[in-house]
């Protein structure tokens, strides 16, 4: 495994690469993601998880929303086959909130484990802010898991400034910090930069991970090269993917100048500026469903654009407002 240069997440003692993988691929077939990605062979799953490994990405993002338990399980015999150690990575998980109250945390923790076969869980995230609990009830109930040593940190996705507040202040309550919120952001998608959830990270040293750092491939440029593709996307991503289309084409041309100098593709310029530009607050986790896509995604850490470059991307992909 390359050596390259770590973070902290959030507050925690948990050191990860800016890039991480994201596992939502490995649902592909099960349950509402039949719609979103085909089946993929564990041969497959095992070849990625060993490519991204290989290029020196320490974590992966997986959910028990992933297929039940699918992804998890795929990742940790991909883990597995690639003789990777417990020890050695950091998994990040989250608990499925909506219909469910807090107490459905500690019982189904077990689920989790099994799923993911002897590996640890270090992060443990609730998904979505919609609950039949508050942020302070499901926070005590991760805390308490942390005190059972069944996780070693707690984090949230695709909460607001507000109730990352509210969580933060209910862990901070019991001697933990929030790590993370996960959420929606690329250079197609940069609302996280107005609504206060950047600012609200900051100022309380929690890690942004970056959902959809490539928007779902858009950001690769080959939707631009090739429209045809398009019609190839399931219908689940195709309709956000047409709108995005015209509008993104000036930043794709910008990311192509700039990608040669680098010796990068679109794909890792829209990465590295992601795990730059906001020092280092933000970290991204691409998702693969090819093996090209998991070396590619490792690739985009080993190089750092120049301030002046990062300017220019800020500025083509600013949104009007
Ligand atoms: N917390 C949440 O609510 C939430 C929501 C969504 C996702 N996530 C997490 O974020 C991760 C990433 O999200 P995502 O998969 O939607 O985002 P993404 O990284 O923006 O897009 C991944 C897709 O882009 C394409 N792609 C990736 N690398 C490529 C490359 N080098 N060349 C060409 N195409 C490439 C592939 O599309 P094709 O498969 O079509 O080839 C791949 O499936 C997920 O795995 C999951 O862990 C979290």
């Amino acid at each position: 495994m390359a050596n390259l240069p770590r973070r902290m997440l959030g507050k925690t003692a948990i050191e990860i690469t800016p890039i991480g993988l994201g596992v939502m691929q490995f649902a592909g077939g099960k349950g509402v993601f039949r719609f979103v990605f085909p089946p993929m062979p564990q041969s497959e799953m095992n070849a990625i998880v060993k490519t991204a490994w290989e290029g020196g990405i320490n974590w992966l993002d997986t959910a028990e929303m992933y297929g039940k338990g699918y992804s998890e399980q795929g990742l940790a015999r991909g883990l597995n086959a690639a003789g990777i150690a417990d020890e050695d990575v950091i998994i990040a998980t989250k608990w499925w909130p909506v219909l469910r109250t807090a107490r459905n945390i500690p019982r189904t923790i077990a689920d989790r484990q099994r799923y993911l076969e002897g590996y640890s869980i270090d992060l443990y995230q609730v998904h979505q802010p919609y609950s039949f609990s508050s942020p302070e009830a499901e926070m005590n109930a991760m805390a308490d898991l942390v005190d059972a040593g069944l996780i070693r940190a707690v984090g949230v996705s695709n909460f607001s400034a507000a109730s990352m507040r509210r969580a933060h202040a209910a862990l901070a309550l019991r001697g933990y910090p929030l790590a993370s919120n996960q959420v929606h952001y690329n250079l197609l998608e940069r609302s996280i930069e107005v609504n206060g959830v950047m600012e609200t990270a900051r100022e309380l040293g929690i890690t942004i991970i970056a959902w959809s750092p490539l928007a779902s491939g858009m950001l690769t440029g080959k939707f631009h090269h090739n429209p045809d593709q398009l019609a190839r996307t399931p219908p689940g991503r195709r309709l956000r993917l047409k709108r995005q289309l015209a509008r993104s084409r000036p930043l794709i041309d910008l990311l192509a100048e700039i990608a040669p100098r680098y010796e990068a593709s679109i794909a890792q310029v829209a990465l590295n500026w992601l795990i730059h530009f906001h020092g280092d607050t933000v970290v991204a986790i691409p998702g693969a469903s090819r093996v090209h896509h998991a070396a590619e995604a490792a690739g985009a850490m080993h190089f750092r654009l120049s301030d002046e470059d990062m300017q220019r991307i800020d500025e083509a992909s600013r949104p009007q407002r």
